[in-house]
């Protein structure tokens, strides 16, 4: 078995191959003078594993590109970050199912697919394929433990209270939900919540950061009741349009993802457990 990853997923493939001791495909990416994206892999001659993040339209297109130079053998892929995952209800009609197109388009030649805290189960059925979706809760509350005494742990909805409870397990530390409701997609509104963080410092966990509209709307709250410090922590770190900024300058002391999308803040690698479930299925 040797791995093969998109420019995208660089320093998680060659720590994946890492872990589990494999060789690394070496593989040129390159651009045609109109734009369009070009690759070419080194030899070819093992069962592969592919890593790609679906980060964007050239993510996308390059795990594509991959995939089809790879198809000649068996493999297995790994989308780190599963983009497009939110969307997959249809508010209006006409809209697409954008999770569906996704798993549709790269489930092709390839045996089973492994994601890393996909932001709903349900668009696993998409792929058609076996799938294994792992979580990096504990990895997470193992690097806070590095960090903080006694924090509390705060999901900022329902949605991702499971995510909270299972990092505030590595410290047996109290975590709780807050109360979010989406306006649009940059606002949410924060309704205020009876908790014991004056004092404290607190962490509010997510599965993505993406405007940073969310964080920034419990901390607001969470200061105003007195909360001593108020930092964030996420696996998959989309920071757009300056979000990473954004959080500073709300007043978050500390901002942490892992390396499912490659950032300066990828304190937390993936690269432990999808090896883990690669290795075990
Ligand atoms: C949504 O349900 C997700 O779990 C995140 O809460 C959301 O994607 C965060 O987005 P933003 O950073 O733009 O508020």
């Amino acid at each position: 078995m040797k791995v093969i990853s998109t420019e995208y997923s660089q320093i998680l493939g060659a720590r994946i191959s890492q872990r589990l001791g494999v060789g690394l495909v070496d593989v040129k990416f390159s651009k045609f003078p109109d734009g369009e994206l070009y690759l070419k892999t080194g030899a070819l001659d093992d069962e592969l594993v592919i890593v790609g993040s679906v980060t964007g339209s050239d993510a996308l297109v390059q795990l594509l590109l991959l995939i089809d130079a790879c198809s000649e053998s068996e493999n297995r892929l790994v989308i780190p970050y599963m983009g497009y995952a939110r969307q997959d209800k249809q508010f209006h009609p006409g809209e697409p199912l954008s999770a569906r197109a996704i798993a549709r388009a790269v489930a092709n030649s390839v045996s089973c697919i492994y994601t890393v805290n996909v932001h709903d189960e349900d668009v696993l059925r998409h792929f058609g394929l076996p799938t294994v979706n792992v979580s990096l809760g504990n990895d997470i509350g193992i690097y806070l433990k590095s960090e903080f005494s006694n924090p509390i742990i705060l999901a900022p909805d329902d949605g991702a209270r499971y995510f909270a409870e299972q990092i505030a397990g590595s410290g047996n530390w109290e975590f709780d939900h807050l109360e979010k409701t989406r306006i649009s997609g940059e606002a949410v509104r924060m309704d205020p919540k009876n908790l014991r963080t004056a004092g404290r410092d607190v962490v509010i966990v997510d599965d993505i950061i993406s405007t940073g509209g969310t964080i920034a709307a419990a901390a607001g709250m969470l200061y105003e009741q007195g909360a001593k410090s108020v930092h964030a922590a996420c696996v998959h770190g989309v920071f757009t349009g300056g979000a990473y900024t954004h959080l500073a300058a709300a007043g978050i002391k500390s901002v942490i993802c892992s390396d499912t999308i490659e950032r300066a803040c990828s304190e937390v690698s993936s690269a432990g457990i999808i090896s883990k479930a690669l290795s075990e299925c």
